[in-house]
């Protein structure tokens, strides 16, 4: 049994991105799921000036100390602007910080991606992005999954079957690898 993070990437309380990542979650038996988002620990804007006179927030240590308690990660992720949205970015920077070779962010892990919008490349750039990305902060990058035109795909939080189907054998293959 493994112990499976989900770490949701924004800080919208009606998040899109949350309701595909409870979709994705609800798929997943058999294994211990943890639920965390960004913004269950806020931080603020990093600075190194920030660092060395405030030093790190609590909020990344705990959210660190989190990463490191769990086995394989999935991250739903909204694209801004064709990139991460601000608020990721910044977690990810003080993260990085309390990182080393040997304890990088995503301890040398499993993960895999999710992203939705309301338009049709459902956040596809800043997935393509992600991926190239996650290795460097320790990720053992395993898929990715996007969810174009949210509003059509996901009536009354439910996916509308071909999608589901496709998000199944996303979920199996990565849960089935851990
Ligand atoms: C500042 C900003 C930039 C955005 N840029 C993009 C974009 O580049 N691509 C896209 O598909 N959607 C973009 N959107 C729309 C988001 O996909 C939409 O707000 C979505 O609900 C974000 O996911 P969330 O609800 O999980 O936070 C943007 C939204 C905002 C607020």
């Amino acid at each position: 049994m493994a112990k499976i993070l989900t770490l949701l990437a924004s800080n919208n309380t009606q998040s899109i991105n949350r309701t595909l990542l409870n979709i994705a979650s609800q798929k997943i038996t058999g294994h211990t799921l943890t639920k965390v988002e960004v913004a269950d620990h806020p931080m603020p804007m990093y600075g190194i000036d920030t660092e060395e006179q405030e030093g790190f927030p609590d909020t990344a240590k705990q959210l660190r100390d989190i990463l490191a308690e769990h086995d394989a990660f999935i991250i739903a992720s909204p694209e801004h602007n064709g990139a991460m949205p601000a608020v990721f970015k910044n977690t990810i920077d003080w993260l990085s910080r309390l990182a080393n070779a040997d304890n990088p962010i995503f301890g040398k892990k499993p993960v895999l991606l999710l992203s939705t919008s309301p338009g049709p490349n459902g956040g596809a750039t800043n997935l393509k992005t992600l991926t190239q990305l996650m290795p460097w902060w320790g990720a053992d990058m395993k898929g990715s999954y996007s969810l174009g035109s949210f509003y059509d795909t996901v009536i009354d939080g439910v996916l509308t079957q071909i999608h589901d189907q496709e998000l199944t054998e996303i979920i199996n293959d990565f849960v089935g690898g851990l």
